[in-house]
């Protein structure tokens, strides 16, 4: 064996996305809770929060006091927001202090749900390039793929599999790092990532309807 080096792995200039997994029953109890809303013409009118998002598609929901009443959900986000913070207090702010970092000690970290929504696309509907204002955390929650999505994703490889997919970009170049990530979506998968991060949703072409939760969390 050779000389122990003692290497460390230091990143701090590359930004992290966390994947997280919904806990059981947690998607199918909000599809509910959306799709009873979504036949309530007065609740979709009300809760039209398409003015003051990027998106170019069928229906965006505001149901900001929806995530908030359901603690499942807030547990999942501000678990997965603590971890984030945290790890980045360490390994970013403190750093030699990598290896405490692979677990949520500080319970105290305080996270705020600034706004939440719903994304119901359709064939054709995609999300441009944007990025979040005004918070610190964004996330998304897959809820539903359109039937036959598996075949159409499967079929772009060509493309990369973009079909569909959320992509994060990232300008900035570096050995082994990429500049495009790209996420399928799978129902229960959660991602978090910081709000300034650019990202953009492709559009697919089959029958139904691919529905996320989003929401930008802002830490107190
Ligand atoms: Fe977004």
């Amino acid at each position: 064996m050779g000389p122990d080096y003692k290497m460390q792995s230091v990143a701090p200039f590359s930004p992290a996305i966390i994947k997280a997994r919904a806990p059981e029953g947690v998607v199918d109890a909000l599809n509910e809770k959306i799709d009873a809303l979504l036949m309530e013409e007065r609740e979709r009118q009300t809760r039209d929060w398409s003015e003051f998002l990027a998106g170019n598609l069928k229906t965006e929901m505001r149901i900001t006091d929806i995530i908030r009443s359901t603690p499942a959900l807030t547990d999942l986000l501000f678990d997965v927001a603590r971890t984030y913070t945290y790890k980045c207090h360490n390994a970013l702010l403190h750093y030699g202090n990598y290896e405490e970092a692979t677990e949520l000690k500080d319970k105290k970290i305080e996270i705020r749900i600034s706004e939440g929504w719903i994304n119901d696309m359709i064939a054709g509907d995609f999300n441009p390039v944007h990025f979040h204002q005004g918070s610190t955390y964004s996330c998304v929650l897959f809820l539903r793929n359109p039937e036959g999505y598996e075949q159409e994703f499967q079929a772009d490889k060509a493309r990369q599999h973009s079909v569909g997919c959320l992509q994060f970009i990232d300008s900035r170049t570096a050995i082994g790092v990429q500049n495009l990530f790209t996420v399928k979506p799978v129902v229960g998968d959660f991602y978090l990532w910081p709000s300034w991060m650019l990202h953009t949703v492709y559009p697919f072409r089959g029958e139904g309807i691919r529905r996320s939760m989003s929401a930008n969390l802002s830490l107190v």
